[in-house]
């Protein structure tokens, strides 16, 4: 826990005064230590965590106010121009940048690891094809726990680095396969010799028919920004519910399919795919004035706007716009619903009801846009999302197990029935 303050809050309860301790972060509000409210026989009410801190954490710093995302002190955008993904997953699990040594060592790890037992495969004919492929993400991720028995012991340094190591080299193949299976490929087997992204891409659209398939390097680039600016986000819905679960020394495995599932939902990673869905229905230019009325009234939401924290502008949404525009201009797309996507960003950033609110377009806007440039099914968005968050849950739920910790457990605010008797029995 960071040093008290000194400084105290005074709260007057019952007519009595309770003291309640101040913490200072290094960056950030100050928070008010309100365990002592329990002894006083009340709890705190906070829906939604709007301004509860559930744990102290030296990884990710959010100033939504300022548009400021840090990973171990580095600004994201940053990370995302001068730092691979692989250089980053290292950043988030160690602390630090790795050296040239580290990254070559870091790289060669991760590479010995993108295989999956082969008996994994055969979870994938359990599903129907039409399955949605963050379906198979929760199961394949979540039976990696039945593989690894000799090395989940959380209390195991070297046990828990190697899980770590595991899960950021083979969520990629089963996340490609999670499409493959949906399509009815075949398999692609990881190609060790590959960057991490264009290993992916081969995955994805690679057939054993093609055999001199070739990933564009613009692409491979742009898919490796994609996953940099996805790796964390403090202690957003997914996070949490990797370190609750994690927090009742549930196996890493487990844990980070519980993120998957918490990440699946529209309002967080499910967005991207929600921006392609609204894009759709929208149609045409045409029908963009009107949309944004049935939005002014509250009919629908603007998907790919706003968010929780970032209140001007989202800074991952700033880089990835640049890389957006990269993208389409060296595939030279001229896709009618690309357009239709830019005159939504261009009324939203001019129009006076979403600058009132801050409604600015977020990183899964951009990312939305992008991953369907490159040939990504809309289906796969999120799945690529949980792919490059990986790393920051597992950085989240290391970070969690290296110190004393204690089982998540909420109270809550009881409006139910009172005690009564069942009568006439
Ligand atoms: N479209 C239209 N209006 C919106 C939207 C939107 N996407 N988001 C917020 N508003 C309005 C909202 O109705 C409210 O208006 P009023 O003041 O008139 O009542 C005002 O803006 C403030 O919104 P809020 O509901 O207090 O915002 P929140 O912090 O609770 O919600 C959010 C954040 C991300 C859930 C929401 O903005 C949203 O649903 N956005 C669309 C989904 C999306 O793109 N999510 C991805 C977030 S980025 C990826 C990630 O980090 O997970």
């Amino acid at each position: 826990m960071s040093d008290a303050t000194g400084k105290k809050a005074v709260l007057q309860l019952d007519g009595k005064e309770i003291e309640l301790p101040i913490y200072s972060g290094t960056l950030g509000p100050d928070v008010i230590d309100v365990k002592d409210v329990l002894a006083a026989g009340h709890f705190t009410f906070d829906p939604g965590f709007m301004a509860t801190a559930a744990c102290e954490s030296k990884i990710t710093f959010i100033d939504g106010n300022k548009g400021i995302l840090l990973h171990r002190g580095y600004p994201i955008d940053q990370l995302a121009t001068k730092a691979d993904y692989l250089e980053t997953c290292y950043l988030l699990l160690n602390g630090e940048l790795p050296t040239a040594e580290q990254k070559v060592e870091f790289d060669a790890k991760v590479r010995n690891h993108t295989m999956v037992h082969d008996q994994v495969s055969r979870f994938y004919n359990g599903f129907r094809r039409d399955a949605h492929p963050m379906a198979i993400m929760v199961g394949v991720v979540g039976a990696l726990s039945a593989f690894y028995h000799n090395s989940l012991d959380i209390e195991n340094v070297d046990h828990r680095e190697i899980t770590a190591v595991r899960l950021i080299a083979k969520v990629p193949t089963l996340a490609a396969w999670s499409y493959k299976y949906t399509v009815g490929q075949p398999f692609m087997y990881p190609r060790n010799d590959l960057s991490y992204a264009e290993n992916f891409l081969y995955m994805m659209f690679a057939t054993p028919a093609d055999r001199d398939y070739k990933v564009n390097p613009i692409l491979a680039k742009a898919m490796d920004r994609i996953f940099t600016l996805h790796a964390d986000h403090e202690q957003n819905a997914s996070t949490s519910t990797v370190r609750l679960a994690g927090s009742t020394g549930a196996n890493p495995y487990a844990c980070i399919a519980a993120g998957i599932s918490a990440l699946w939902g529209p309002a967080h990673g499910g967005a991207n795919e929600a921006v392609l869905k609204m894009l759709d229905e929208i149609g045409t230019v045409e029908n963009v004035a009107e949309f944004m009325e049935k939005v002014k009234t509250k009919e629908v939401k603007l998907m790919g706007f706003g968010h929780r924290v970032y209140k001007n502008f989202d800074p991952r949404a700033k880089v990835m716009k640049e890389t957006c525009d990269e993208v389409l201009s060296a595939l030279g797309i001229n896709d009618p619903q690309l357009a239709l996507a830019m005159e939504l960003e261009r009324i939203a950033l001019s129009d006076e009801y979403f600058i009132k609110r801050n409604l600015y377009p977020n990183v899964d806007f951009y990312s939305g846009i992008i991953l369907k440039a490159i040939g990504i099914p809309t289906e796969m968005f999120t799945v690529i999302f949980a792919l490059a968050r990986t790393v920051g849950w597992i950085s989240h739920w290391l970070e969690m197990h290296s110190g004393p910790y204690k089982i998540g457990r909420p109270r809550q605010l009881y409006t139910g029935e009172v005690q009564r008797d069942i009568a006439g029995r």
